[in-house]
């Protein structure tokens, strides 16, 4: 497959949304697109920024993800997005972006790819190749609050790794995954990226109209039910037990051998393969 471009005429051309990308900028290469974007939000006239701006690249020098972790992906090879966001919501719905962002990549890579796309929380979206899951996008959601404590807008960043061959994947301790890699043939990132934003779109729409993705986004994720190992930044100590659901803000809900259940917001998760469920 020809490289493909993601210049502003093609991507115009082949979208299909109301508002998400239609202000949309491309760059050959960048810092990282969530840093970018969030310091044109910031920046005198960032105001007039409309939410809905998507920033892409076809190279980040500095791609960050989730716990102060690098994302690094070949020139040309993925999808690297953000997507400007000034939702009007209660602060206990703020993880419904997180939710939106894997709901919207394992909706069309499910249809793209013939076997199922799921999700590992917090904001992994995994893949099971050779009876291992395998995470091939992650989402980094970064809010900004004014001087007054309101929220000003959120910067909703999306790596997925699309046309890695198996042998650039990155080292990671949860096993890093390709669409490449699982499908064995290249991928159309225009097509992804355009199919990703319109549902991004359709699930931001009806959060709008007060509906969660909540239920959909439990549905779709791995290790429920399973003993689970959860590492939080900054903690030395883990929690460890049994995953047995999410609560309502999409903390995870883990209930060590004294029976305690634990509510964490955020961290990283492994699965003890070791013991039995
Ligand atoms: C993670 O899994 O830890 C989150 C990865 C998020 C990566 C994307 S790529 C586009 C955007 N810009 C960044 O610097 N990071 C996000």
């Amino acid at each position: 497959m020809t490289q493909d471009t993601l210049t502003p005429a093609q991507v115009h051309e082949a979208m299909t949304t109301r508002w998400i990308g239609r202000n949309y900028q491309y760059l050959p290469a960048t810092t990282s697109t969530n840093d970018l974007l969030k310091a044109q939000a910031v920046s005198k006239s960032g105001s007039s920024i409309p939410a809905g701006t998507v920033i892409l690249t076809d190279y980040q020098e500095k791609g960050r993800g989730r716990l102060s972790r690098n994302w690094q992906a070949p020139a040309g090879s993925s999808l690297l997005f953000s997507i400007l966001l000034r939702p009007n919501w209660p602060v206990e719905q703020f993880s419904w972006l997180t939710m939106i962002g894997g709901l919207a990549v394992s909706d069309v890579v499910s249809r793209l790819i013939t076997l199922p796309a799921q999700l590992k929380w917090p904001n992994d979206c995994v893949i099971e190749q050779n009876s291992t899951w395998k995470k091939y996008c992650g989402t980094l959601l970064e809010g900004h609050f004014a001087d007054d404590g309101q929220l000003a807008f959120v910067v909703a960043g999306i790596g997925v790794n699309v046309n890695i061959p198996e042998e650039d994947l990155p080292a990671a301790t949860f096993p890093a995954t390709s669409l490449l890699a699982v499908q064995g043939s290249a991928i159309s990132r225009l097509d992804l990226f355009c199919a990703i934003l319109a549902r991004f779109e359709h699930y931001y729409d009806l959060a709008e109209q007060g509906q969660s993705p909540l239920t959909a986004w439990q549905d779709r994720l791995i290790f429920m039910n399973r003993r689970v190992v959860i590492s939080q930044f900054g903690k030395e100590a883990t929690v460890e037990g049994t995953a047995v659901g999410t609560d309502s803000e999409g903390r995870l809900l883990v209930r060590d051998e004294e029976g305690v259940l634990h509510h964490i917001a955020a961290g990283d998760m492994a699965m003890r393969q070791d013991l039995e469920p």
